[in-house]
């Protein structure tokens, strides 16, 4: 980051105040305000933070007008073919660059090492009711997790964060695959340390005692992608929750299941859910494509088109096209189909030649055609967004572990406009 030249002036209260203009590598220029209340007593007002950079940050780029988005610099499309592992695009997106064959050994090591989790933990699924929602279940383990490794609590040893960080990617695959057998009541299978990241997620999801899930190559592969395509998306939702607990000094457990927690909404990661269960209205004749385009216009009905619009990208975002293309692929050599599939493409088709979305810039995002894919692989609909949070796990690590390794981060603490009542004296219960 670079100071320019340039200045902005701000003239308030006859005033003129010159605040300093600052450049990324790439990207648009930000106007440093951070002095303006400290100096001058004045706050800005943003409150979706539409217009506010919240932090400096060299992990991920998202160009939202020409649909770009990088890894470290490194552009998504790459990580398509040849596909790297999703574990090699984790320690990327963490550790800043892509890891050598010991460096990547060695973590998939430490994975491996810690893929179970305590029977303690473990015994916790039985006490849940069945029909927990698996979003609520994934907070609340591994948030847990605090309980049974203190050991990784406190901050600041590097070492001690490389293997929580190996720690929580690793369990969040166990606990994530138990919540889905606690909602069916299927007995628990350990993990198998002989399996890769997805295959052995789809073992502990699919798996039954005596009766080994072999998972294809295709589905491997497309769960891989599926998890490198989430992995990080700059200062999004959950990943702004992670950081803004994280400011507080909180472990990264604690700062990690409230991202979950904000990944559960349906205008984030829940939106995949949502996509599919719009899709099925459709497909059983409760809904036409064409409703559903005209419902999403109107301003008077709270209907959303689930999987299109973007904070960030007015252009096509480019993990819905890889998705897309990847979903394509994947039915080809699997030799089936999805009608939910044709009447995503037909919804896509109508919006995209609507002057309401064309206006709005409006395209398909990565939830579009994410729950399509998963279903492909034979993911139920409720476990969508926990792997949208397994695959975002290693960006809110990077995250968490920029901001705590930055010795200026002070706690996130943001001011307010306040409409309240002026000073007023308290009433005594008998005289109101
Ligand atoms: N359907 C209908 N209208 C929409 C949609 C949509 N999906 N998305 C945005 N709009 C309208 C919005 O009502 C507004 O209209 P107007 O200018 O007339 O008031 C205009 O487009 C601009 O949208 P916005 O509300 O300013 O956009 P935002 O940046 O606040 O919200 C969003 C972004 C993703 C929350 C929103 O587009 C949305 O609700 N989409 C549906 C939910 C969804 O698919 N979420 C997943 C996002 S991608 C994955 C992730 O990050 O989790």
């Amino acid at each position: 980051m670079s100071q320019t030249n340039e200045k902005a002036v701000l003239t308030i209260d006859g005033k003129q105040i010159e605040l300093p203009v600052l450049t990324g590598t790439e990207g648009h220029k930000a106007i440093d305000i951070s002095k303006l209340f400290d100096e001058h007593g004045i706050t800005t007002f943003d409150p979706s933070l539409g217009s506010t950079a919240a932090c400096r940050s060299t992990i991920t780029y998202i160009d939202g007008d020409k649909g770009v988005l990088r890894y470290r610099g490194i552009p998504i499309e790459h990580f398509d073919r040849p596909k790297p592992n999703f574990i090699e695009v984790a320690w990327l997106l963490i550790f800043g660059s892509l890891p050598t064959f010991a460096e990547l050994r060695n973590f998939r090591n430490m994975l491996t090492d810690n893929e179970l989790i305590h029977e303690g933990l473990r015994r916790q699924f039985g006490d849940l009711p069945p029909k927990s929602p698996p979003m609520a279940i994934l907070s609340a383990m591994l948030s847990q997790l605090a309980c049974y490794h203190e050991k990784f609590l406190p901050l600041g040893d590097e070492e001690l964060f490389g293997e929580a960080a190996a720690r929580l990617i690793s369990k969040v695959r166990t606990i994530a695959a138990y919540s889905y057998r606690r909602s069916k009541g299927l007995p628990f299978v350990y993990p198998d340390p002989a399996l890769r990241y997805c295959a052995n997620f789809l073992h502990l999801m699919f798996s039954i005692p005596y009766q080994q899930y072999i998972v294809s190559e295709e589905i491997e592969d497309a769960m891989n992608l599926v998890l490198i395509l989430h992995a990080d998306h700059e200062q999004n939702c959950s990943t702004s929750t992670v950081r803004v607990v994280g400011s507080a000094k909180a472990n990264l457990f604690a700062s990690c299941a409230a991202g979950v927690s904000a990944l559960w909404g349906p205008l984030h990661g829940g939106a995949n859910v949502e996509v599919i269960k719009m899709l099925e209205s459709i497909q059983s004749g409760g809904l036409k494509p064409e409703d559903c385009i005209k419902a999403a216009k109107d301003k008077d009905n709270p209907f959303k088109l689930f999987g299109f619009g973007h904070r960030v990208y007015k252009n096509y975002d480019p993990r819905a096209k890889i998705l897309r293309a990847v979903a394509d692929r994947v039915f080809a050599r699997l030799k089936t189909n999805d009608p939910l599939l044709d009447i995503a493409r037909k919804l896509e088709e109508l919006a995209l030649k609507d002057s309401y979305f064309i206006d709005r810039k409006l395209y398909p995002n990565v939830d579009f055609y994410s729950g399509i894919l998963l279903r492909a692989m034979g993911i139920p609909t409720n476990m969508f967004t926990v792997i949208f949070a397994m695959g975002r796990l290693p960006g809110w690590i990077a995250q968490w572990k920029e901001q705590h390794d930055n010795p200026n981060q002070k706690i996130i603490r943001p001011r307010q406009l306040y409409l309240g009542n002026k000073r007023t004296d308290y009433v005594p219960i008998e005289e109101r």
